[in-house]
């Protein structure tokens, strides 16, 4: 508990740093966008709106154009959403000058050839056979710790992340980053270190670890986020290395004293960053054995309009 207050704390610290000085990504700006997105998507729209926040994401939208450091794509979308937002938006006072702040920056209202903004979906087809194809890649995955001496192409782990970052996160922040370690001088130093790998940590060909990012929110609220987003992200991975012929097994990161020193010390890492878990990967050994594992059954897995439920107070 402690440690989880020093990283919040910590977090909240180099949040505010962020806001004055971005770099990289502004979580305040991501946040900002997103919710003037929904704004511009809901039904009905009234004619002023997001005023609660508008002046904040202008604001973190100048200083990110005004960094050097801070993602084009991510200052393109900003851009882009807030250029559909000021032509939305019926102009107050107060509006029509955030307008010109938002334009000032780049000299007009210009967007991006992709006008990254909200649109109508339609309905795009999936694949004939998509939930048979998904169905079959998540039974095929097991937990494998046995694994072939055979490199892991490095596209194929590229892939796979960018397959994860199409999954959901709270407010589109994704708060987390893919650590991915496969020079074996280094999965063997940082393998040993979580519990769950003890007997075959030496033969792990790749691993990546799911760092968390407190530094993303502005309030200890969402503290477990990196923990939803981060393992929503990480099974979108788990899956799409799977779909490439690879094989994983998680590895539980416990909140173990001595354990998080030693993975803050071998990756030098500040309080904010947290391990969400540790994945191995590589080509699984087709002699090696897999656990059966069996599932519970749906009737204890779900239920539906049900007050009588597990962690119900009543019988
Ligand atoms: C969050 C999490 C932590 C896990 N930690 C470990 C671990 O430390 N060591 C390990 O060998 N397996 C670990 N596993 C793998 C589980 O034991 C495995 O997923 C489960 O028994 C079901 O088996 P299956 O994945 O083969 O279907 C972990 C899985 C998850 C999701």
């Amino acid at each position: 508990m402690h440690r989880e207050t020093r990283a919040v704390l910590h977090g909240l610290r180099r949040y505010e740093e962020g806001v004055e000085s971005p770099s990289g990504t502004s979580p305040l700006l991501r946040r900002g966008i997103h919710r003037i997105e929904k704004a511009l998507l809901m039904r009905p729209r009234r004619d002023v709106f997001a005023l609660e926040y508008i002046g904040e994401t202008v604001d973190a939208y100048c200083k990110a154009s005004a960094s050097a450091h801070v993602d084009s794509g991510e200052l393109a979308w900003a851009g882009d959403v807030l250029a559909a937002y000021f032509s939305a938006v019926r102009l107050t006072p107060l509006l029509a000058s955030l307008k010109s702040e938002f334009e000032a920056p780049r000299g007009g209202a210009a967007v991006s050839p992709e006008r990254l903004v909200p649109y109508r979906r339609g309905e795009p087809a999936l694949p004939e056979g998509a939930f048979a194809a998904l169905e079959a890649v998540a039974r095929h995955r097991k937990s494998v710790r046995w694994f072939q001496r055979r490199e892991v192409p490095r596209p194929l782990l590229d892939a796979a992340v960018a397959c994860a970052s199409t999954a959901p996160s709270a407010c589109n922040r994704q708060p987390f980053v893919f650590r991915i370690f496969d020079d074996p001088a280094w999965v063997r130093r940082l393998a040993a270190i979580p519990m769950g790998t003890h007997g075959y940590h030496e033969n792990i060909p790749v691993l990546i670890i799911v760092m968390g990012r407190l530094r993303d929110f502005f309030s200890e609220r969402d503290r477990h986020l990196i923990y939803v987003d981060g393992s929503l992200a990480a099974m979108t991975l788990i899956l799409a290395l799977e779909a490439q012929g690879l094989s994983t097994c998680c590895i539980n990161w416990p909140d173990i004293e001595a354990r998080e020193a030693a993975l803050a010390e071998a990756l030098y890492l500040e309080p904010d960053t947290r391990a969400v878990m540790f994945i191995a990967v590589g080509y699984a050994d087709p002699d090696g054995q897999v656990a059966y594992s069996k599932r519970k059954p749906l009737d204890q897995l779900r239920s539906y309009n049900d007050d009588r439920g597990a962690g119900n107070r009543h019988p």
